[in-house]
This record gives structure tokens, sequence and C-alpha cells, in this order.
């Protein structure tokens, strides 16, 4: 049966502003995502039986509807029309719940993936519209390199790719942060009918003037408050040569940048507890020439 394996890479958020709370329940965004190298691994094949199947080699995941890669694969199928069904073989490198896109990112290579097998592309809306209803953080994934996230994340717009970086990620053992409730802990307001010009305005001006190095979060402070652990992390980080550092996303992951791998190395060491990933910014044409396979 024919095969197709393809990455699906980390994220993390190099600016994170949360302008407040929607009437709908979600939070409005204003972020710009990078991809970087750590990932995981899907192979996808066709099986003659009608069903999905999951695989995956860290037992804890659900293997069932209750998986992201399940339910992408379901409507990727449904809307590619497939008969055939479907087995995906899942390797996980990047940690869950620490703020790194992981299931998100597979649930695009999922996507992306089912396509190259069938042999025929989605129309691009439809494989948006597909993304953006199974979480707000997919269809970044669709696009890869670096871009700007508004909405609830999922309205994306590519931006140029910002020069190479050296990224350390110290994933902290035994902190796990689930999104929603990072999200609770913000005790954002409620948006008004008047969006935030002042925060808009800044955050465009930041992210085409070049100022691509300022990194901020504004969920450092209530998961730093819940967590104080994570601070600690970040000042050894930048203790240890790291020219920035900032949570990941909705934590609990802290990544640092630095100036060469060399350096990164080094730094590493001061963290023998944790996981720690030495890894690099992956721009959008390397991003996509990993997952289109070509
Ligand atoms: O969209 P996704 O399912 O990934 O979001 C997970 C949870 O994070 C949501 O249920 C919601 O509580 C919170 N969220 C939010 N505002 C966003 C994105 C996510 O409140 N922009």
């Amino acid at each position: 049966m024919p095969t197709v394996a393809l990455p699906a890479f980390a994220k993390i958020n190099t600016v994170l502003y949360v302008l407040g709370r929607r009437a709908d329940g979600y939070h409005e965004l204003r972020t710009v995502f990078q991809t970087i190298g750590l990932h995981d691994t899907l192979e996808l094949s066709l099986l003659r039986r009608g069903r999905i199947e999951l695989e995956c080699d860290l037992p804890a995941l659900p293997s069932g509807r209750n998986n992201l890669i399940w339910r992408a694969v379901a409507a990727a199928r449904r809307a590619l029309r497939l008969q055939a069904g479907v087995h995906v073989r899942l390797e996980k490198r990047i940690p869950i719940a620490r703020g790194l896109g992981g299931g998100s990112s597979d649930a695009a290579a999922a996507i992306l993936g089912l396509e190259r097998l069938a042999g025929r592309p989605l129309p691009p809306e439809e494989r948006l519209r597909i993304a953006a209803a199974l979480g707000s953080d997919v269809p970044f994934f669709l696009f890869g390199g670096r871009a700007l996230g508004i909405g609830r994340g999922e309205e994306i717009y590519p931006l140029p790719d910002a020069p190479k970086r050296t990224v350390l990620l110290v994933s902290p053992s035994g902190i796990s942060v689930s999104t929603a409730d990072a999200y609770r802990w913000l005790r954002a307001p409620r948006l008004t009918a008047r969006p935030a010009h002042r925060t808009l305005r800044r955050f465009c001006a930041l992210c085409w003037s070049g100022q691509g190095s300022l990194l901020e979060n504004d969920f450092e402070a209530p998961v730093f408050r819940r967590h104080p652990r994570l601070p600690r992390i970040k000042r050894a980080l930048l203790r240890h040569g790291a020219a920035e550092a900032l949570l990941a996303g909705s934590g609990s992951a802290v990544f640092g940048i630095f100036q060469s791998p060399a350096m990164a190395r080094r730094a590493a060491f001061a963290f023998p507890d944790d996981q720690v990933f030495l890894t690099e910014t992956v721009s959008r044409e390397e991003y996509l020439r990993a997952v289109r396979g070509r």
C-alpha cells in the first residue's frame, strides 16, 4: 500500500498579545508564529478497509476520535471523497502541553499528508476551513515559517522570514499547562466595542519594522505566577548566554535565543533535570519543502 511520511514541526510565538475575551468565549489575539526544527513524524498509509487507525510510540496518547489527528484524517478523507481507510503512525517528539503546538501541527500534517496520499490537493479554502475547525493554531501549520495570527489565532498572514536563529527549548519536567487553563488565569477583560487600537498599531509596527527580535508574551505573568520554577528557568537561560528568552505559547516550555549552537549547547548543561532541545528556526521555504516532500 502507498505510504507518505512527513514531519510535523513545533512552533514558538515571538509575540503573543491577548487583547480580550470575545462574545464567543475565545480570546482575540495578535501573535507572531515561528516554526522550529523540533518535529514529530507522521507516516500515513491507505487501508483496504474504510476505517481510521492511529498508532503512536507514546502509549498515553488517545488513539481514537479524541485525538486531533484522527479528527483531521476523518474531515480530510470526507472532503477528498476517499473510500479507502487510513493508517497513521505517529512518532511523538514534541512534548505535550508545553505551548509548542505539537497536537495542532500533527493535525495539519495529517491533512497535508492525506492530500499527498490521495494524489489530489484540496481547494485551499476548504483545507483552511477544515484546519480552523480543528483548532485555533492548526491553520498556521498549513503555511509554517513566520506568520501573523489574528482573530483567535486562526487567521494567518504569512510574514517574510527573519534571519535563522538558534533556539534552546527547556521543557520543564513535571509542569504541563492546559491552554484553556492558561486563558482562565489571564483573566482578560471582555473586548469592548472599540478594539485596542493602540495595541494593534504597536503590534503592526513591531511586525513590519524589522524589530523581529523583540519577544513578548501576555501569558508570562499569569503562568509564571502559577509555576514559579518557570521564571527561574528564564533567568537561567539569560544568565547562561541567551540574548533573549520567553515562555512558549501558553507554556510550560521556555525558550532562549542564542548567538550560536555552541553557546546554546553549553547553556543546556544548566538544566540537568529538564528535557532540553537544541533547535533552530525553520523558514517557510524549508517548511513547505519538508511537508510537501518536494
Ligand atoms: O482552538 P483550540 O481548541 O486550540 O483552543 C483550546 C482552548 O483555548 C479553547 O477551548 C479556549 O478555552 C482557549 N482559547 C481561547 N482563545 C483563543 C484560542 C484558544 O480562549 N484565541
